[in-house]
């Protein structure tokens, strides 16, 4: 069983540059700290205090499992999808804490000086009038407004091949917007693509978008489209998580949950595949937090009636970041029954992406990272038999979530490409 965290709050010893010290804050941080077992992603919420003082993004380089596990405990976020020794971890720690870092020869690199400044650069660029009048729409990040006026234009342009549909809505009743693209001969496969059940993860929404406009609009023009379009019912859901991704917009840039209660839930790992295991946690304030029980939140048990419902053979669950494309298992190290076959396929979309922009993105099991239970892709594959990929788009470190604009059509290159290359592997 995953230990949990306890309550109550940070106390937090001024650093000093002594390995004992790192220790001594260490235990001083425990209350945040027993998420550690668990290798989670985000420390729980109430570590996340007090404000004003100023966030830093780092990279450090733990070269054993206690090294990573003092780092960890410092940390208010932890960013990064490879957590072990040896591997460099991102992780969020307010910027007083980086000489205690520094001290514990984790060397430290500042990727993001002031993580709130750039939320904040970001949302005064998107508030600026030529960006609301968008000319070129995939030359800027857009709200969840926009891109559901985005895909009914889509539905408008091409009856006959895309229809907009609502698959559910959300707890605040926002409706799950579909885009069906093709489906028009029999014997199709279905296939279902989703972005952001992670709000911050800006990028998988923007990318999920881009990847149904070009299926509808270049069907005339691309060949290799054409011949998708022609073969595959794709249900594409840009925004799986449209109150979180709003709550990201208006609120807090780094919000990763849904928006049940005020503390919110983890939607990827809500599914009942190995729910409750490793990797999530039940403590509500937790950025892992699993749900009272699975399937408790309107918007997975959307994601699995449709899976049954249209029986999908093929899907990918699009994150950010690290540049990876992952196969189940994600609750465990054993090897999937398939693990041929999705090492096989993987091999092919990671090529594919690398086609693209010469970008790499590594191939590995979920489970080779950290265990994480309850996930999407889990329960893609194991109930419902489908070939399913967790991709974590671009960046591989750097700025973390939030993107330069001018990354959206490359990024976009590159989830096309593994959108493609999927349908082509099941040939
Ligand atoms: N970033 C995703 C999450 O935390 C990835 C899940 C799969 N990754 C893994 N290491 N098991 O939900
Ligand atoms: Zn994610």
């Amino acid at each position: 069983m995953p230990r949990e965290p306890s309550s109550g709050s940070s106390n937090l010893v001024a650093p000093q540059p002594t390995r004992r010290r790192v220790a001594a804050v260490v235990l001083g941080v425990l209350a945040c700290a027993t998420w550690l077992s668990d290798f989670p992603q985000p420390a729980p919420l109430a570590c996340v205090e007090p404000p004003g003082d100023t966030r830093v993004a780092v990279r450090v380089h733990c070269g054993e499992a206690s090294d990573c596990a003092a780092a960890q405990a410092l940390a208010i976020d932890v960013w990064s999808e490879h957590q072990g020794p040896g591997l460099p971890l991102d992780l969020v720690v307010y910027e007083r804490d980086v000489p205690t870092l520094e001290a514990a020869g984790l060397r430290p690199e500042v990727l993001v000086s002031d993580i709130d400044a750039v939320a904040r650069a970001e949302a005064q660029r998107l508030a600026l009038p030529e960006i609301q009048k968008p000319s070129d729409w995939f030359g800027e990040f857009r709200d969840f407004g926009a891109i559901s006026t985005h895909l009914g234009q889509l539905a408008a342009l091409h009856p006959e091949r895309a229809t907009l549909v609502a698959v559910g809505s959300s707890i605040e009743g926002r409706p799950l917007w579909a885009l069906r693209i093709g489906g028009q001969h029999p014997g199709s496969t279905p296939m279902l693509v989703n972005g952001a059940q992670h709000a911050r993860e800006w990028i998988a929404a923007m990318v999920t978008t881009c990847v149904a406009d070009r299926l509808v609009r270049d069907y005339e023009t691309v060949p290799a489209i054409r011949e998708f379009v022609d073969r595959t019912e794709l249900w594409v859901i840009p925004v799986v998580n449209p109150d979180g991704y709003q709550y990201s917009w208006s609120s807090n840039r780094y919000w990763r949950k849904n928006r049940r209660g005020s503390h919110g839930v983890d939607l990827n790992r809500n599914f009942s595949v190995a729910w409750g295991g490793s990797g999530s946690s039940k403590e509500k304030r937790s950025e892992i937090y699993r749900g009272e029980y699975a399937f408790s939140e309107p918007e997975t048990i959307a994601l699995r009636d449709l899976a049954r419902r249209e029986h999908i053979a093929l899907h990918i669950d699009f994150h950010s970041y690290g540049q990876l494309v992952l196969y189940p298992w994600n609750h465990t190290p054993a090897p999937a029954k398939e693990r041929g076959r999705f090492t096989a396929v993987g091999d092919r979309i990671a090529s594919a992406i690398y086609a693209a922009h010469k970008t790499s993105y590594s191939l590995k099991s979920g489970a080779q990272l950290y265990p994480a239970a309850g996930t999407m892709s889990d329960w893609m594959y194991g109930e419902a038999d489908a070939l399913s990929f967790t991709i974590e788009l671009r960046p591989k470190g750097g700025s973390g979530f939030v993107l330069p604009p001018e990354q959206i059509r490359p990024t976009c290159d590159e989830g096309l490409a593994a959108v493609l290359e999927l349908r082509a592997a099941l040939d």
